[in-house]
């Protein structure tokens, strides 16, 4: 039989062994246990990915081992974010001590409460089945953003304390107890959501729905409110401070190229039209070098993504009403955006759009690359949240960089590790938005890059506000060899090389 090579980490220390290809992973600590006289200590019981107990990190992410085939170079480790017991086995009490800490069970008063007066309606069992399949693997908590740089007791918790929510049954105010175990910690990266082997959705299913039942309630974070009250006065999440780009007389309606290959409506977004202007007039230029003509319309709104990721449905639920009215009519063929959040809202939460949604780096990469002009700079990427697992785009930013002549790309450590700004942590809790922010700062700088390149305003802001932080306090360490990383959108760096 065919044989592969993996590495087992043991209390730190890495080991080579052969084993048969086309096996499982736990197949294969079997096999090294029984043909090594190895005693590799691990945990498995159902074999079949029902009881979660043999989740490890493998290829540094958190997976089942029964149900992963083994590769070849695979490194096989204990789940990260726990304290080791030995070898694989990871120490699970706290998590158990804490999910004890709740009223783990359904809880209501047989003299006060009759289930049969209840009327639980099938919609109502619909929405607690939707977040009640997990395994306890704690695959999730292991790469959990919010978990592991605050008191934030982890994905599958707030599904629980969902679960409980949504049951017309339960009568703790879980909303309240989800407010105090700082439901508003969650960045909505989506992380918990990719890793889940039992593919349980707890950013939309369970931390928006159960941030909406806060919301109302009362328990918000104040902050939050700020976006509110924008958006109520001129729907835009943000304030007016200089001429936004949709008011701006010099921008037009239409941009019309002759040899057209493709016409798009550009939904600019709050960052875009009121902050990043120059960024707009890059895209414009960008696309119509590319051979797409770009319609603009100028009453178009905010695409509620701050409301939404902070419970705040009601007034987004308007704005999604307006802007619908406004692209569904147009006779183009998709919508282009240039935010991640924004591109992630329309896809997902516009469930009556009548339009294709494209980020920007979808349609560069879809209509082919132009002759670019040769840039020797070295670049490196990061994924926004909302664009790789909020809209699966990850390769085209790096193919379209890759094609600039010179330009020399490099991979971060983990490009894909969320950046702190989304879910409105950096506004609602900026202190662990910037702890996760210096993780991604260190990971830039270590990547020694002259620019950092992304497709998001939120991240490019929190970003650059992270490496300036970082920046000063190694100064002040009298690590004087840092140089100063420029945050970059896409479409600056392509307005270059056109
Ligand atoms: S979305 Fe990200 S921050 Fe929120 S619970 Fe999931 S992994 Fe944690
Ligand atoms: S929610 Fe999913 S990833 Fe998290 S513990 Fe449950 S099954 Fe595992
Ligand atoms: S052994 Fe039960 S899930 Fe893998």
């Amino acid at each position: 039989m065919e044989s592969i090579t993996i590495t087992i980490k043991r209390n730190g220390i890495l080991k080579k062994y052969n084993v048969p290809n086309n096996i499982t992973v736990l197949e294969a600590l079997n096999y090294i246990n029984s043909n090594y006289g190895e005693n590799i200590q691990y945990r498995a019981s159902c074999k079949s990915g029902q009881c979660g107990s043999c989740a490890m990190t493998i290829n540094n992410e958190p997976k089942l081992a029964c149900k992963t085939k083994v590769e070849t170079n695979m490194i096989v480790g204990p789940l990260e974010g726990f304290n080791v017991i030995d070898d694989l086995v990871i120490d699970r009490s706290p998590f158990y001590k804490k999910i004890q800490s709740i009223r783990n069970y359904i809880q209501y008063d047989e003299d006060e409460i009759n289930i049969d007066d209840l009327n639980i309606t099938p919609n109502d069992l619909k929405k607690f089945k939707k977040v009640r399949n997990c395994i306890d693997c704690l695959c999730c908590l292991s790469k959990c953003p919010a978990k592991n740089f605050s008191e934030y007791p982890g994905p599958t918790f707030i599904r629980q304390l969902a679960r409980f929510a949504f049951d017309p049954r339960d009568e703790i105010e879980r909303e309240k107890e989800a407010y105090f175990e700082n439901l508003y910690n969650c960045t909505t990266c989506g992380k918990c959501v990719e890793v889940c082997p039992k593919e349980i959705d707890i950013v939309h299913n369970a931390i928006e729905r159960l941030r909406e039942l806060s919301f109302k309630k009362g328990y918000y974070i104040n902050n939050h409110l700020v976006v509110r009250e924008n958006i109520l006065k001129g729907n835009r999440s943000i304030t007016k401070d200089k001429m936004p780009l949709l008011e701006d007389k010099s921008i037009k309606e239409e941009y019309i190229v002759e040899e057209e290959k493709m016409r798009l409506a550009f939904f600019t977004g709050c960052l875009i039209d009121y902050r990043l202007q120059e960024v707009g007039k890059s895209a414009i230029r960008v696309l119509n070098a590319h051979g797409i003509s770009i319609i603009i319309p100028k009453n178009q709104v905010c695409c509620g993504s701050p409301l939404l990721r902070t419970g705040q449905r009601d007034v987004a639920e308007k704005l999604k009403k307006h802007n619908l009215k406004l692209f569904n009519k147009l006779d183009v063929d998709g919508v282009v955006t240039l935010c991640a959040g924004c591109g992630s809202t329309l896809k997902n939460d516009y469930k009556e759009r009548e339009f294709n949604v494209m980020d920007i780096t979808q349609v560069l990469d879809k209509i082919g690359p132009l002759k670019y002009k040769p840039l020797d700079v070295k670049v490196t990427y990061h994924d926004p949240c909302h664009l790789r697992r909020g809209q699966g785009v990850y390769r085209e930013p790096r193919n379209i960089l890759k094609k600039i002549p010179k330009l020399k790309y490099v991979e971060m450590e983990i490009p894909d590790q969320c950046c702190g700004a989304g879910g409105g942590v950096r506004s609602g809790k900026p202190k662990i938005s910037m702890a996760i922010g210096m993780r991604k700062a260190r990971m830039i700088h270590n990547a020694d890059v002259d620019y950092v390149i992304t497709v998001c305003p939120f991240c490019e802001y929190h970003i650059k506000d992270s490496l300036d932080k970082f920046l000063n306090e190694n100064m002040e360490n009298k690590r004087k060899n840092l140089k100063n990383i420029e945050v970059m959108n896409i479409v600056s760096l392509l307005d270059r090389v056109i």
